[in-house]
């Protein structure tokens, strides 16, 4: 299940990655459209940084359709948004038609949000088991094990029936709506981009199944279809 693929570097990591998405957008059938759920937080930054600069030209954006894992419930033009992050790391250095983005609106009421965005995969994605089913999934992994926004506190949203849920982060409250392990475990590939020696004991605990492992959402990521990429820099698999 798991490959775990170890980078001297960040730019090594995201030369990486840049190949596995360039690959995807050329291998769409005529007339579809791939779909990506985007992470959050810091970590992509650098890597859609990349991107931008070296691999964008080699990537077909007319084939991707960008959607979002998680989101801070704040607006779109707030510091902590994802999308924002994204917007400018990213969004605004690719040619990528706006009708090909979707957003979690974070300024709507969560719970509203999360139906929302459920409706919204459910109509534009294939379906496999009756579940929309992305293409390309991309996590981060939090120091406390957490991913997307799906806490220790709530993993039992990795259970949920739902394909987006209203959910806090535990320790400032922020509301947030979070992809819930259905959605996240059905998609074709998921890419958990993990960076840093801050994360290195997290990375350790999960993927060397240390005592109390299955606590840590992250551990919960297990694709049906078996394509799960662990991609690490050294730092971040400095316990393996
Ligand atoms: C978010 C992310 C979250 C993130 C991890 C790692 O909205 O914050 O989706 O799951 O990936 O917290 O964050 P860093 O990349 O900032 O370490």
């Amino acid at each position: 299940m798991n490959n775990i693929h170890v980078f001297p570097t960040i730019d090594e990591l995201s030369a990486f990655f840049a190949q596995k998405l360039a690959e995807l957008s050329h291998s769409v059938p005529e007339g579809k459209q791939a779909s990506i759920a985007l992470s959050g937080g810091s970590t992509p930054k650098g890597i859609f940084q990349y991107i931008s600069q070296y691999a964008a030209d080699s990537i077909h954006w007319d084939n991707i359709r960008l959607f979002w894992g998680d989101e801070r419930c704040v607006p779109p033009e707030h510091e902590e948004s994802n999308y924002k992050m994204t917007l400018d790391n990213l969004m605004v250095n690719i040619p990528l038609e706006s009708s090909n983005i979707f957003r979690i609106k974070g300024e709507n009421a969560p719970m509203e949000e999360a139906e929302r965005y459920s409706s919204l995969v459910t109509g534009l994605l294939p379906k496999h088991k009756d579940t929309p089913a992305f293409d390309m999934v991309l996590l981060g992994l939090g120091e406390d094990g957490h991913t997307a926004s799906i806490f220790p506190p709530d993993i039992n949203l990795f259970d949920s029936k739902s394909l987006f849920a209203a959910t806090q982060n535990p320790y400032t409250g922020q509301k947030r709506i979070t992809a819930t392990g259905r959605i996240i475990n059905n998609a074709r590939s998921v890419f958990l981009l993990v960076t840093g020696s801050s994360k290195a004991e997290m990375v350790a605990r999960i993927l060397k199944k240390q005592e109390g492992y299955e606590k840590l959402p992250a551990s919960r990521v297990m694709p049906e279809s078996k394509n799960l990429f662990w991609l690490l820099d050294g730092q971040a698999a400095e316990l393996l």
